[in-house]
């Protein structure tokens, strides 16, 4: 095999050692994408008068022909110069131009940021979607009674609304540090070659403009060292997992408990036990959550050891990005389903609201409110009567107005009703709380955001589709 770059210097590698530096088998991922960094470098190559248009034209008609058709042996080490053998076998010896004032270290770099970009706004589709379907589960249940756990212990009544949503905005701040991650990997590296530029005339500007990037990493020795945004996509990614790791232990434990259920399409049962409808696919979510967050060290970690400009160490990094995609976007989509199918037992839930004295506290900030009580004291006397409840067996109300009878005249029925947890959620003022009104507000704003993220998706995908079709185009 003719050698394309040790040429007329070196003797051919070994092949345990190509083997174990060739980055073939991850290139795949950004094969087209390196096509597309070969067909701007052209067009920058022409402007710049150092390519006559009819040859620039004839490469990029050889580049174009079969951008799914490259073959990638680790022989050449990496895609890159099996694209450049690839062109030469279609246009002979001219193809040598393509490597005027570019690198690979440019070129990889360019490459993984194109893809990477795609991948982010695919990414952020799937959120949407999952945000979509929380959305319309919260709508029909905004005055579904839930319970709310702190130290997961029954807390105080929310709706099945208000849980949902508490997901549904963590996830929308998921998707700034996803549009964060899209800003840092959208700039290009072009013009940058190995490290320090070149001779070359070259417009970067131009080459980052057909390539819509949204503008250029300037310090030539930064364009080809920067991984950061690798990293930044990971820790992003990291988060949504975080997200969906918390939903699962959540969903385990609410399903355990009966207050939900589950889709069949979601449980399992056991080999032994008939009874059992195991939450598998909330366990498998929270366990990956846990790799995506190992993948987001390694990248940190093979970053960390470098120093500055192209160390091939980086090329490790990048098939991790891609796992990392693909694993979280499978992730979410699972959640997706999962959520779409989740069912409140609101008769069951209502049953065993009472028992589990989650209005406790509503009772207290009623006495306190109404008859001057400082609250501390409120809650002693409210303590005080659960105490004998637990002892006497006599309702809760019972006790709290003998243990106020002499002290504040009122009535049994006002107790009673500030102890009602579906009265509770109604009573609930606070501004982003369980009130159905709160609820309604909120779904309006996460409908609001949603179409804001969906816009800007769109708005995204038909630059990039555009700023590809041009690129193989004969306008000049
Ligand atoms: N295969 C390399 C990567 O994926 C491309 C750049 C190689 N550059 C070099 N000077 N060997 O990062």
């Amino acid at each position: 095999m003719a050698d394309i770059l040790r040429g007329r210097r070196l003797n051919p590698m070994d092949d345990s050692a190509l083997k174990i530096t060739s980055s073939v088998d991850a290139d795949s991922r950004i094969m087209k994408k390196i096509v597309y960094v070969n067909a701007a470098h052209v067009r920058a190559l022409e402007r710049s008068g150092l390519l006559d248009r009819e040859i620039a034209s004839e490469l990029l008609d050889a580049l174009g022909k079969e951008l799914d058709g490259y073959r990638l042996d680790y022989r050449h080490e990496d895609a890159h110069m099996c694209l450049e053998e690839d062109l030469r076998s279609k246009v002979g010896e001219k193809a040598g131009i393509i490597g005027l004032g570019k690198s690979r270290n440019d070129q990889v770099a360019a490459s993984i940021r194109l893809e990477a970009r795609e991948e982010l706004l695919n990414l952020a589709k799937s959120i949407a979607s999952l945000l979509g379907s929380m959305i319309e589960v919260s709508k029909s249940h905004t005055d579904t009674l839930f319970i709310g756990m702190t130290h997961l212990q029954p807390a105080q009544p929310i709706t099945a609304s208000h849980w949902v949503l508490n997901y549904a905005e963590s996830m929308l701040r998921t998707v700034e540090r996803l549009k964060l991650a899209y800003l840092t990997t959208n700039i290009s590296p072009m013009g940058a070659a190995a490290l320090a530029g070149s001779t070359v005339p070259l417009d970067r500007l131009y080459t980052s403009h057909i390539l819509a990037f949204d503008g250029t990493v300037d310090n030539t020795i930064d364009a080809v060292s920067s991984r950061d945004f690798v990293i930044d996509i990971m820790y992003a990614i990291s988060m949504i997992a975080f997200d969906l790791s918390r939903m699962s232990s959540d969903i385990i434990v609410y399903l355990s408990l009966g207050y939900i259920g589950l889709d069949d399409r979601f449980v399992s049962t056991s080999s032994l036990m008939p009874q059992k409808r195991n939450a598998v696919v909330a366990e498998i979510l929270r366990a990956k959550s846990a790799n995506l967050v190992s993948m987001l060290f390694n990248s940190i970690e093979i970053s960390r050891m470098l120093n500055t400009s192209y160390n091939l160490d980086l090329q490790e990094i990048t098939p991790k990005l891609w796992s990392a995609f693909d694993e979280i976007v499978s992730m979410v989509n699972a959640m997706n389903l999962m959520i779409k199918g989740i069912s409140f037992n609101e008769e069951f839930i209502i049953g065993i609201a009472r028992g589990l004295l989650i209005t406790a506290s509503d009772v207290a900030e009623y006495i306190s409110m109404n008859y001057s009580i400082p609250f501390r004291e409120a809650h002693h006397l409210v303590g005080e009567a659960i105490r004998m409840t637990e002892n006497n067996r006599l309702p809760l109300a019972q006790n709290i107005s003998s243990l106020l009878s002499g002290k504040v005249s009122i009535s049994q029925q006002a107790i009673e009703n500030s102890l009602d947890p579906q009265k509770s959620i109604l009573n609930r003022v606070t501004f982003g709380g369980p009130n159905p009104e709160q609820s309604a507000r909120m779904i309006a704003n996460m409908n609001l955001q949603l179409d804001k993220l969906n816009t800007w998706i769109l708005s995204e995908e038909k630059k990039i589709e555009k700023a590809y079709e041009l690129l193989f185009s004969k306008e000049w």
